[in-house]
């Protein structure tokens, strides 16, 4: 019988998983479909069970379920479970573990452009969701510098005591990270700022050094005014594509045993992208 997969969030219609996953399906001979399926808050729990109950071989999770989806799993993997935040269920003989494929998918696509990443002195701008996972995937790996900065520093203090890794770590405001900005080789922007057109920079990058490099995890648009900016001052850049198609990678391989190939996933990211 055909396998079901799907993804779950609010809004829904413009994922790029369902034709990511559904060509992987088709080009690895996988006999699976993956479904885009519109969950409100109010109804996650009775969803996560009707899935259970039908027997979905897996699923992502999407804004805004990744933190209130864990109660309703069977299992969560430790390190999803200290980020707080799943995206990815698997179906194990009738059980659902939910993983978290964000922060480690962030990591993979930020090593294929750097050298020794645990080396480099890096800087993350903002402590949602999405930061907590990169923090967690990027102590993991040893990095030996890795600096906070957030408009509520409350939230940037709760993601170090939260971590179950230990890494020197300075928590900075915005204004005194832009001070420190020469200080860094590697700059993640994580915040919401720039999902929208005309939305400000999260900090001013004037002293930002000619050689560093600098990853904004949004992918629509493709170049924030952050990235614009960091790329006119000589740096090399990256978009979220990277993050959102390594992501993917791990799940389809929770799902199936098979790591696809990323440089496909990109062109059917891009191309529909461009269809949107
Ligand atoms: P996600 O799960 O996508 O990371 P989130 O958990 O809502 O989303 O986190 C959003 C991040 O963007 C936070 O770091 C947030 O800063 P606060 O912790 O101070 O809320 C940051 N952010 C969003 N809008 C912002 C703004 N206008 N100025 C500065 N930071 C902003």
């Amino acid at each position: 019988m055909q396998k079901l997969f799907a993804v779950i969030g609010d809004p829904i219609a413009h994922s790029m998983s369902p034709a990511m996953h559904n060509d992987l399906f088709a080009h690895y001979g996988v006999d699976a479909h993956y479904m885009p399926l519109h969950v409100n808050k109010k109804d996650l729990r009775e969803a996560v069970f009707g899935l259970k109950a039908i027997g979905v071989s897996g699923f992502n999770v999407t804004v805004p379920h990744k933190e209130s989806i864990i109660p309703f799993l069977d299992a969560v993997d430790p390190l999803a479970e200290s980020i707080g935040a799943v995206n990815t269920v698997v179906n194990v003989n009738g059980c659902l573990h939910g993983f978290n494929t964000d922060g480690s998918g962030f990591v993979t696509g930020l090593q294929q452009e750097i050298a020794d990443i645990e080396k480099r002195k890096i800087l993350i701008i903002g402590a949602g969701g999405a930061a907590r996972g990169i923090y967690f995937a990027l102590a993991s790996a040893g990095t030996k510098k890795l600096d906070l900065c957030n408009r509520t520093l409350k939230k940037a203090e709760m993601l170090l005591k939260d971590c179950p890794y230990t890494v020197s770590t300075n928590i900075w405001t915005l204004q005194e990270a832009e001070m420190a900005l020469a200080d860094y080789e590697v700059i993640i922007q994580t915040t919401s700022i720039g999902l929208k057109v005309n939305d400000p920079l999260p900090l001013s990058l004037r002293n930002l050094r000619t050689n560093a490099f600098v990853s904004d995890i949004i992918y629509n648009p493709l170049h924030t005014l952050f990235l614009q900016e960091a790329g006119k001052k000589g740096a090399k850049i990256q978009n979220g594509l990277e993050m959102f198609v390594n992501q993917g990678a791990l799940a389809f391989e929770k799902w199936t045993g098979i790591m696809p190939d990323t440089a496909r996933m990109k062109k059917i990211v891009l191309s529909s992208l461009k269809a949107d």
